[in-house]
């Protein structure tokens, strides 16, 4: 089975958030499975430095507004992974973010240097870009590599199937129609039916309404985007995609994120070992500047500061969170009123609350190995992936039910305590006083050695490695590889 996975983002090249993670340890995952992966990225900056021994494949010339296009091929760094790099300086090397600029202005011709991606992924689909390898499967993961469905589908002939991954309906890829004549695609699909949506064309669509399955990254996220409260005026779309939309739970890097192993932390540990986790616990203390208190419940936040991730609730519920004897410790970048938020709850309790405006992947393994709690309180969550990281490193979450975090944290009710199988706490009802009362629920389960320790080791020994995930995504790619041999009336190798 030979697999081509489509994204921007992928650690430790480019990262905003957990997509990078997912298109770094997903694709090795499968390879190891057996299946032939390669990926494409377009040629970000940090992409040309960092992969290794690049080589032209084709030179596609101009097309999207570049006037020099090459298809390069090369290897990831680390994994060696094959990748297919899109060299078109004009569109993709400059400063600034992935999709916005220094000043958080989303680039002016995204629409040419996201549709330059679909396309030339379909075009390796079609086996014309590159002879000597073309896939099966196109897993295009996102509103920037979903235009890739859209041209495969229209494209009779093309023989390998498509996967649309949805990490997140929120961002959608929307342009002015203005722009059609620049895709090259037919006009008949300015519809409802093809890539209208209220006036715009998106992008999102193409994924959703011509991949020839629709996945997202937990079950149910799968099963709350058919709903008005989460389909983001997509859910009609959704439901009429019918059994062609299912959902499969993301899975961790279990070698990267590790604490008997991990290098950033202050003292590994496991959990027959966990001497070394309060070690970590008190070096973060003393690097923070939080007190040396040993009866808080330090609470840490490793996020991208937006209204998804709900944390104006935790600024809302902070004084009944201090009250309950909790510490804070903040790493995120996002909102300018949030981040100026939560600069300000620091100033107001030192010692109790420390914050950091940024991201530094080293520091985030420290927060995750010196915390008890982490707390991820989403409006929604396609996944999510800081709380699997807090089951791996003993650090509990404390996280809204909702999409992957309600498939991943198992709640400490009595029930669950008396099976053995809770690892965290979790509410309901985005308010900031649901939260206080589960983060008080937290503080009180910690004065208990015996329960906290229970729980403790329940969430260690959870399975959250990618090898179940990367099964299933095998098992879909057969299916759908097979359903579109048959409708092209080929036989399947
Ligand atoms: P999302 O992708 O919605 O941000 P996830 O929980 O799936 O949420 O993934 C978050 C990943 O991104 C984690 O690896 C986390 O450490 C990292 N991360 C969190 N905040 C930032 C940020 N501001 N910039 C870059 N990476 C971040
Ligand atoms: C998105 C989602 C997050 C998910 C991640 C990786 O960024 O917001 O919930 O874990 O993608 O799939």
């Amino acid at each position: 089975m030979k697999v081509l996975h489509v994204a921007v983002e992928v650690f430790p090249l480019i990262k905003t958030g957990g997509l990078a993670d997912v298109v770094a340890a997903l694709p090795v995952a499968l390879a190891e499975q057996g299946a032939d992966i390669r990926l494409l990225l377009p040629g970000l900056p940090a992409v040309m430095d960092g992969v290794q021994g690049a080589r032209t494949i084709i030179d596609i010339g101009s097309c999207f507004g570049a006037m020099r296009v090459r298809l390069l091929l090369a290897r990831m760094p680390g994994t060696k992974l094959p990748v297919y790099v899109i060299d078109a300086p004009y569109l993709y090397r400059r400063g600034g973010g992935p999709y916005q600029d220094a000043e958080g202005e989303p680039w002016p011709d995204n629409m040419q240097r996201f549709a330059l991606l679909g396309w030339v992924a379909a075009h390796l689909a079609s086996a014309e870009a590159d002879p000597l390898w073309a896939p099966d499967i196109v897993n295009a993961h996102d509103w920037h590599a979903a235009m890739c469905c859209a041209y495969v589908a229209e494209h009779a002939p093309t023989p390998a199937a498509t996967v649309y991954t949805v990490h997140n309906l929120a961002f959608q890829g929307l342009f002015p129609m203005t722009d059609w004549s620049q895709l090259g695609m037919a006009s008949r699909l300015m519809s409802p039916a093809g890539l209208e949506f209220h006036g715009q064309l998106s992008f999102m669509k193409a994924g959703l309404q011509f991949a020839d399955h629709v996945t997202t990254v937990s079950p149910n996220y799968a099963r709350e985007i058919g709903t008005h409260e989460f389909g983001c005026g997509l859910d009609g779309v959704l439901r009429g995609r019918g059994g062609s939309v299912s959902g499969i739970l993301n899975g961790i890097d279990t070698d990267l994120w590790d604490p008997a192993t991990d290098p950033a932390i202050a003292q590994r540990y496991d959990a027959e070992r966990l001497a070394g986790k309060q070690a970590c616990r008190k070096a973060l203390q003393a690097e923070l500047g939080l007190q040396d208190d040993d009866d808080a419940l330090l609470i840490t936040v490793v996020s991208r500061l937006t209204s998804q991730k709900g944390l104006d609730l935790v600024l809302a519920a902070l004084p009944e969170m201090l009250a309950a004897g909790v510490q804070l410790a903040v790493q995120g970048t996002g909102e300018p009123a949030l981040e100026a938020a939560f600069r300000m709850a620091e100033q107001a309790h030192p010692g109790r609350v420390q914050v950091f405006i940024g991201y530094d992947e080293a520091r985030a393994h420290r927060l995750m190995a010196g915390a008890d709690a982490i707390a991820v309180p989403s409006r929604f969550e396609p996944c999510g992936l800081t709380q699997m990281y807090g089951l791996r490193y003993g650090t509990l979450p404390i996280v809204r039910r909702v999409g992957g975090l309600a498939d991943t944290v198992t709640d400490a009710s009595e029930a669950n305590l008396a099976a053995g199988t809770a690892t965290g706490f979790t509410f309901d009802a985005a308010t900031p006083s649901a939260l206080a009362r589960c983060v008080g629920r937290a503080a009180q389960s910690r004065k208990s050695p015996a329960q906290w320790g229970a729980m403790l080791a329940t969430a260690m020994g959870r399975e959250l490695s990618w090898a179940g995930p990367a099964a299933q995504y095998l098992a879909l790619y057969g299916e759908v590889r097979a359903a579109r041999a048959a409708r092209l009336g080929h036989a399947v190798a």
